[in-house]
């Protein structure tokens, strides 16, 4: 979009941002972003309290997740055949039609915030700062797909033609505005549904589903599923009658699906090790409180998130912006969501695997600069920690670990940053620090990622603004950005106007 036309699209004036007043619908025939909740209102410091206050006896989601599980090869074709059949109504719904509907869906998502809070504090431990801007994407996917939805109609001289069933399966360190986004845009280019949200955050997914349901969405047209056993899983995606699969979660499970079945229609935005390069003409305040943020809001557990920084020249050499760093990550607040003042959450299961080894172990040449803690014995409440001395080339440069540790590399140029940068294998997101135009042009003109971000956190794509998608080891299957104009056109087959006539 031009800037004239994003100048057009501020919030109207009348949009409500005290939540505890009953929202605003948003006009039905445009797109704006819905804003974040705005703690400084004391109203809404006294919604969230009471919001916590339910958290440890929340029981949201619970009856829909029993519902949806199922057993049984026999039970899951009998979904996957209704969906498909039911879908065929969903499919000849005209865009407009559809539109409706999802804006519906985003009014009534907007209207259950506080809900979708509750359960994902209750079932992930996501704290409500960083749980609150995520049902403010989910909002935003469903108005923002209902208007690409209307314009899949209107291209000239070609048919969209929707994909008869769709499976999306999410992962949890969303777990409300990655399979809304999935399911969202799937239903608007025509295609029924059938859900398996993640198991570590089946609750919420389940509170999203509702919701939608709510504003009607069939519910044969939308299914939530919970499968017993991996073979149940194996049997879902590599059934004849799914035409598409929209995967958000490791690379490795992108592999297992299209093992499952080789022609598998696949649109996966899969992992990352992202890296903020910071040059010595930053602004190296801004970047120590963007570094802090990127890396450990929700304990580092985004896709997005910066696990790496690689400082260049005399920002290494310096101990300015090394200070900065330690002092923002120490004095992060760590806690469980009930208490309003944690900054920091905790990560979803207990560390194990690479994580641990990561939280515990440190290469050859590195170095704690912050020592993370294990700070209670659900092995879930970890402090953050930062390690000097990363390698070129060593374990921690090179995998993900999806979790609350941060490692600092050095370079003597701006050039040899970004080849650290480009030497991992995934190309998700990746952040410059710099206020110098010919460092920011070289840096754009080399760096291998989908998301690229300058003089900000790396985390926290906006639905238009930042359509959100990754390169290379990032992504698997022809998908376009989620949030972005084409991003339906990818998910049903088109006709020419030739072929058809
Ligand atoms: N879309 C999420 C973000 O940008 C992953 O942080």
């Amino acid at each position: 979009a031009s800037l004239d036309t994003l100048d057009d699209e501020v919030p109207p004036a009348n949009r409500q941002q005290n939540r505890s007043l009953p929202p605003q619908p948003l006009p039905r025939d445009t797109f704006a972003n819905t804003p974040d909740t705005d703690p400084s209102l004391p109203a809404n410091r006294t919604w969230g309290r009471a919001i916590l206050d339910r958290v440890p006896s929340s029981t949201l989601g619970n009856a829909a997740v029993d519902a949806a599980t199922i057993s049984d090869a026999d039970t899951l074709n009998t979904v996957i055949a209704t969906a498909v059949g039911k879908g065929k109504a969903w499919g000849a719904l005209s865009g407009d039609e559809r539109a409706e509907i999802l804006h519906r869906a985003g009014d009534v998502l907007e209207a259950r915030r506080a809900d979708l809070l509750e359960v994902m504090a209750s079932e992930t431990g996501k704290t409500i700062d960083q749980g609150d801007p995520e049902v403010s994407e989910a909002v935003d996917f469903a108005h923002y797909y209902a208007e690409s939805a209307r314009k899949l109609d209107r291209v000239d001289g070609a048919t969209f033609v929707p994909a008869k069933l769709t499976v999306v399966t999410p992962p949890w360190n969303f777990p409300v505005a990655i399979p809304a986004g999935s399911t969202l845009a799937a239903l608007a280019a025509g295609s029924a549904v059938v859900i398996k949200p993640a198991k570590q955050a089946r609750r919420s997914g389940a509170v999203m589903i509702e919701a939608l349901w709510e504003a009607g969405v069939p519910r044969d047209v939308l299914t939530m599923v919970q499968l017993g056993e991996r073979e149940l899983g194996q049997q879902l995606i590599s059934h004849p009658a799914v035409d598409r699969v929209i995967l958000t979660g490791g690379y490795e499970t992108a592999e297992l699906f299209r093992s499952f079945r080789k022609d598998l229609p696949l649109l996966a935005e899969t992992s990352g090790k992202n890296a903020i390069i910071v040059t010595p003409s930053a602004d190296l305040d801004l970047a120590a409180k963007d570094v802090a943020y990127s890396a450990f809001g929700h304990a580092g557990q985004k896709c997005s998130a910066a696990s790496l920084v690689i400082l260049v020249g005399s920002v290494a050499k310096s101990k300015r912006f090394h200070n900065q760093l330690v002092d923002a990550v120490t004095s992060l607040k760590v806690g469980y969501p009930e208490d309003p003042t944690s900054q920091m959450g905790p990560i979803i299961e207990p560390a194990n695997g690479k994580l641990l080894n990561a939280l515990t172990t440190l290469g050859e040449g590195e170095s704690w600069a912050v020592e993370p803690r294990k700070l209670d014995e659900t092995g879930r409440l970890w402090s953050p920690g930062v390690r000097h001395g990363v390698r070129r080339g060593s374990y921690f440069h090179l995998t993900e670990f999806f979790g609350p540790v941060l490692g600092v590399m050095t370079a003597d140029t701006l050039e040899e940053a970004i080849a650290i940068q480009n030497q991992v294998e995934y190309g998700l997101t990746a952040g410059l620090h710099s206020l110098n135009p010919d460092e920011l042009g070289t840096w754009l003109d080399s760096i291998q990622a989908g998301n690229l971000y300058v003089n900000r956190g790396i985390t926290g794509a906006i639905v238009q603004r930042q359509p959100f998608g990754g390169w290379k080891k990032s992504a698997v299957g022809a998908g376009t950005k989620a949030g972005g104009p084409n991003y339906l056109a990818g998910l049903g087959d088109w006709v020419s106007a030739d072929a058809s006539a």
